[in-house]
């Protein structure tokens, strides 16, 4: 009894020696000081991380913007466990490979769209909480920066608002991200009207069947922007590719039968996604649901173009996800974070990233962004036939 007890409080002194790292300590807090003013935003020059934008999104947003941007869903076990299933897999570096010239392969096509980087600008709502000019910051900042942005339906801006924010010659490429609604009259305006705009592409969100459990928003009466849930069937997939002639990609993936089915009824593309753990807690993160996918059918990479997110920080953690051959990869709240600084908040994000994807791409000994051994990971932790 003694001894177990012992055990006991030896494990509870263990987990409490390893604390969720919601916010990691990157010593931002201590460099700035105890005085460092609540409502104000550290200089940009000092954001030398993607984590450091979260310290600089709670501390500038009012309580009820940053907990619409930070919250999760329930217990927020998804959400943790997005950041979290990244550190569980480790990497076996390859040593004196030549790697000099592996920041030029991080152009990456995306539907046949070239851009300068395997990641992306994930739909998220309401980016005026951040910033009076809301989308147009994140639109200008894609183009500055040479990357994707898939823009959400529910925005502070309109479709059309957000379009005027793109070089008038036509040259952006952004995709437009749908939710269903009963009113398939109104889904076809919206199809039509993000046609009208020159949005290449169409995602469609599917993990969205119903409202979510999201107590740190709820409390501000801020829950999801989406309070149509429309029955979300494969049928009504179909039908929707029938009101428009762009590509429709399906958001919110997380099962290796769904990717199957994806693929048989020949969708364009897929984006594997668990919305950020803002829907269903207990949802699994990308990293482990590429993983289930690889190890039932490793083709299915090459099948299908898949793109991931929830839970992307670091450059490693895009890394991880391409080794397992998903195509690019996606960013929500980080880039709803770095808007409050506007443009430049956006553009300094993906600088910083490029810098990281290409660093810890050569220190792991990678050649090419898109040509990742799997071996140079050790994938043991995450799986349960041991590959
Ligand atoms: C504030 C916020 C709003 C979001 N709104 C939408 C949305 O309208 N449609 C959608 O498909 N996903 C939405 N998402 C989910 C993102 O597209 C993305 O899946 C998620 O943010 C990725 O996780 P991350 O925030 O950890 O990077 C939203 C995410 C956030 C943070
Ligand atoms: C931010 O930059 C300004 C101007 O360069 C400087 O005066 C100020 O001390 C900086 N603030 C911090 C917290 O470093
Ligand atoms: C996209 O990049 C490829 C090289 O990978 C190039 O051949 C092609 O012309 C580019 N397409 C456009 C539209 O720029
Ligand atoms: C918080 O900030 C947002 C965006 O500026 C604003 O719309 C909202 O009214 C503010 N809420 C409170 C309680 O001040
Ligand atoms: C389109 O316009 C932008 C902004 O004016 C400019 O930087 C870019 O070079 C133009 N691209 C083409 C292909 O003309
Ligand atoms: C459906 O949407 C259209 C277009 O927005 C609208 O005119 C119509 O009134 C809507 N119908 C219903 C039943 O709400
Ligand atoms: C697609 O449209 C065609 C022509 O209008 C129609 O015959 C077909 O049944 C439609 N398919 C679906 C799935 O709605």
């Amino acid at each position: 009894m003694h001894s177990f007890i012992t055990l006991a409080t030896l494990i509870v002194a263990a987990s409490a020696a390893r604390p969720f790292l919601n916010e990691p300590d990157t010593g931002l807090e201590e460099y700035l000081g105890t005085d460092f003013p609540v409502g104000k935003l550290p200089n940009l020059t000092d954001i030398r991380g993607i984590p450091d934008f979260d310290f600089a999104a709670r501390n500038y947003l009012n309580a009820s913007s940053y907990s619409f941007y930070r919250t999760g869903a329930a217990g927020e076990w998804s959400y943790r466990n997005n950041l979290e299933a990244f550190s569980r897999v480790r990497w076996r570096p390859q040593a004196l490979n030549d790697v000099h010239s592996v920041a030029s392969t991080l152009p990456t096509k995306i539907l046949g769209h070239n851009f300068s980087a395997p990641f992306f600008i994930a739909p998220a709502t309401r980016a005026g909480l951040a910033h009076e000019a809301a989308e147009s910051n994140l639109v200008k900042g894609a183009y500055a920066g040479d990357i994707l942005y898939i823009t959400a339906i529910y925005a502070t801006l309109s479709i059309e608002q957000i379009a005027a924010a793109k070089p008038a010659n036509g040259s952006q490429v952004l995709f437009q991200q749908l939710y269903a609604a009963a009113n398939l009259t109104a889904v076809q305006n919206n199809l039509d009207r993000a046609k009208a705009a020159g949005s290449k592409a169409i995602v469609f969100t599917i993990d969205a069947p119903a409202t979510s459990t999201r107590h740190r928003a709820a409390r501000y009466d801020l829950g999801n922007a989406n309070s149509d849930t429309a029955t979300l069937t494969w049928a009504l997939y179909a039908q929707l590719r029938n009101m428009t002639s762009l590509p429709i990609i399906l958001k919110g993936i997380t099962t290796v039968d769904d990717v199957r089915k994806a693929i048989s009824v020949g969708a364009p593309a897929i984006y594997v996604s668990n919305h950020g753990g803002r829907q269903l807690d207990g949802s699994p993160s990308p990293l482990e649901v590429c993983l289930e996918v690889y190890e039932n059918d490793p083709t299915m990479f090459q099948k299908i173009e898949i793109y991931a997110d929830s839970g992307v920080r670091y450059g490693t953690d895009v890394l991880k996800l391409l080794a397992l051959g998903v195509r690019a990869v996606g960013l929500g709240r980080p880039f709803m974070y770095a808007n409050a600084y506007g443009v430049e908040g956006v553009t300094h994000l993906i600088e910083l990233l490029k810098t990281e994807i290409a660093a810890d791409a050569a220190n792991a000994g990678i050649q090419d962004v898109h040509r990742i051994q799997r071996e140079r990971v050790n994938w043991k932790p995450l799986t349960t036939n041991g590959f």
